[in-house]
């Protein structure tokens, strides 16, 4: 099946149409950035210039978003504004553009498609996926089932959000070397293998790309794995999530 899979983050929004039985790309990624001020009315327009009416789109959506969804409907906005928080995403693909839709939280969608494509993840046992980016996504899978809308990113850390420490916003802002934003990121590592001691630890998001340039530095107990689609794992999760 052909599904537009939606990626919306705090730094930009990613599309592509995805071929859900094999999990691959049927398009180029394409990405708008995020506006400033992350409206729902701008970002709704910006995927109905940018990606349906581009793509002609006519066929199903899925949509990845970056905080907490519930039958589709929007509960929390960290990194994007909170006028998102009470919207309904499925009913608002449907009378803005009259398109089927589902939502998910975009760490959620990336775990998906891992736990489907990634041949390195075991079926069985915990598996913790990792989403670092503007914040840091969680998802967690329990012989393979999802337990949704788990947001470890903000667990607490030196007194703010793990995610204000240890993301690659973070990294950014402060300037840090990959040995430095690693000894971070390890800590947070080191504190999620303490409260559900994963199997295996995914990695994905945007400096998924960069993992060899960090992977000697991060300290843990279990095996992490980078991400095999790497940053398009959110769309094609988001797509898979709408079959
Ligand atoms: C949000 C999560 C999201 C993560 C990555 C966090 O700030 O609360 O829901 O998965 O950012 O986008």
């Amino acid at each position: 099946m052909e599904i537009l899979g939606i990626d919306i983050g705090g730094s930009g929004v990613k599309a592509a149409i995805v071929d859900t039985d094999k999990g691959d790309l049927l398009t180029d990624k394409i990405r708008f950035q995020t506006p400033e001020s992350g409206s729902p009315k701008k970002i709704f327009s910006g995927i109905e210039s940018h990606f349906i009416n581009e793509l002609k789109w006519k066929g199903k959506v899925g949509c990845g978003f970056p905080g907490v969804i519930i039958k589709n409907k929007v509960y929390s906005a960290a990194n994007i504004s909170k006028k998102w928080i009470g919207i309904n995403i499925k009913k608002k693909f449907f009378k803005k553009f009259n398109l089927k839709c589902n939502a998910i939280n975009d760490a959620d969608a990336a775990g998906i498609a891992e736990i489907y494509l990634n041949e390195n993840i075991p079926k069985k046992g915990t598996v913790m996926v990792i989403t670092v980016g503007t914040g840091l996504g969680t998802s967690i899978f329990v012989d393979g089932k999802i337990v949704p809308n788990i947001e470890f990113g903000h667990l607490k850390m030196y007194g703010d959000c793990a995610e204000k420490y240890a993301s690659n916003l973070a990294r950014k802002k402060l300037n840090l070397t990959w040995k430095e934003w690693a000894a971070r990121f390890s800590e947070y590592i080191n504190y999620i293998e303490l409260l559900v001691s994963p199997n295996v630890i995914v990695f994905g998001g945007g400096i998924s790309k960069y993992f060899n340039e960090y992977e000697s530095n991060l300290v843990s107990n279990c095996k992490i794995v980078p991400a095999k689609n790497r940053n398009n794992s959110g769309i094609i999760g988001a797509a898979l999530s709408a079959v």
